[in-house]
């Protein structure tokens, strides 16, 4: 029996947050209030970075904006291919693979998606650019050159976005997806070239009964991952 969680309800510690975090992928379309959205943003960036370098600029889109660039992004989408700014791994360990494929069979099997209906796992992929109808979305953009440590501080924020927003009952979905069309958001936010969007966060209030919201994926046990030494 897998563990009821009530996404709804705002984690009261950091590791209650982290505990009961998962992806959130159905939104309902309630606004999330400015003051809590600025609280969000402001503590996040507290996050680390190496040296303190703070890598990372941030767009938050919400209103007409947001419903414009889930039009384009969603275009773009269905007409080309990505075209990341940062190259996307295509080879992975046999064992996250199996993870990988475990997590999309998993998704279509609570979305109701035969994995061979490839129409319907296109038509769940595309919802990525309407930020799965959430009513906010967080671009996060670089002007570093872009290495493993730019990444890690990038990590930080992502992931202290994702607790903060746990703590406000807030959902969240961390997405590569955001970045796979980073022409199309420079042009749309006006950026200068040099502002390489990476990925982005969709950000509301999670849709109360979906069931896909109440996938709380696995992980490896601790035993298999990490070594004590003494
Ligand atoms: C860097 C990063 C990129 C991700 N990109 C996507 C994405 O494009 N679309 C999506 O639906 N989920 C995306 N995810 C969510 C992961 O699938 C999810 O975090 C992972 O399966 C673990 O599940 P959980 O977040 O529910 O704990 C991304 C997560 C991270 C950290």
């Amino acid at each position: 029996m897998e563990e009821f969680i009530d996404i709804t309800k705002p984690a009261l510690t950091v590791s209650d947050a982290l505990t009961t975090r998962h992806s959130i992928r159905e939104f309902d379309n309630r606004p999330i209030p400015d003051n809590i959205l600025q609280d969000i943003i402001q503590n996040s960036l507290r996050a680390p970075s190496w040296k303190n370098a703070q890598p990372w600029k941030i767009h938050v889109v919400s209103g007409e904006k947001r419903n414009l660039l889930a039009s384009k992004l969603s275009n773009a989408a269905k007409s080309g291919s990505p075209n990341p700014s940062t190259a996307w791994l295509d080879s992975y360990p046999s064992d996250a693979k199996k993870r990988m494929f475990d997590l999309g069979m998993k998704i279509y099997g609570v979305a109701g998606i035969e994995r061979k209906d490839k129409n319907a796992r296109d038509e769940f992929m595309l919802r990525n650019f309407t930020f799965f109808s959430a009513p906010t979305a967080i671009f996060i953009s670089s002007t570093f050159d872009l290495n493993f440590f730019v990444g890690i501080d990038l990590g930080c924020f992502v992931q202290s976005v994702l607790l903060i927003a746990r703590e406000h009952g807030l959902g969240t979905c961390a997405q590569a997806a955001l970045g796979a069309f980073p022409d199309v958001v420079s042009s749309e936010l006006g950026l200068p070239s040099e502002e390489k969007i990476l990925l982005g966060i969709s950000l509301g209030y999670p849709k109360a009964d979906s069931k896909l919201n109440q996938f709380h994926t696995p992980r490896e046990p601790m035993e298999k991952l990490v070594n004590f030494y003494n």
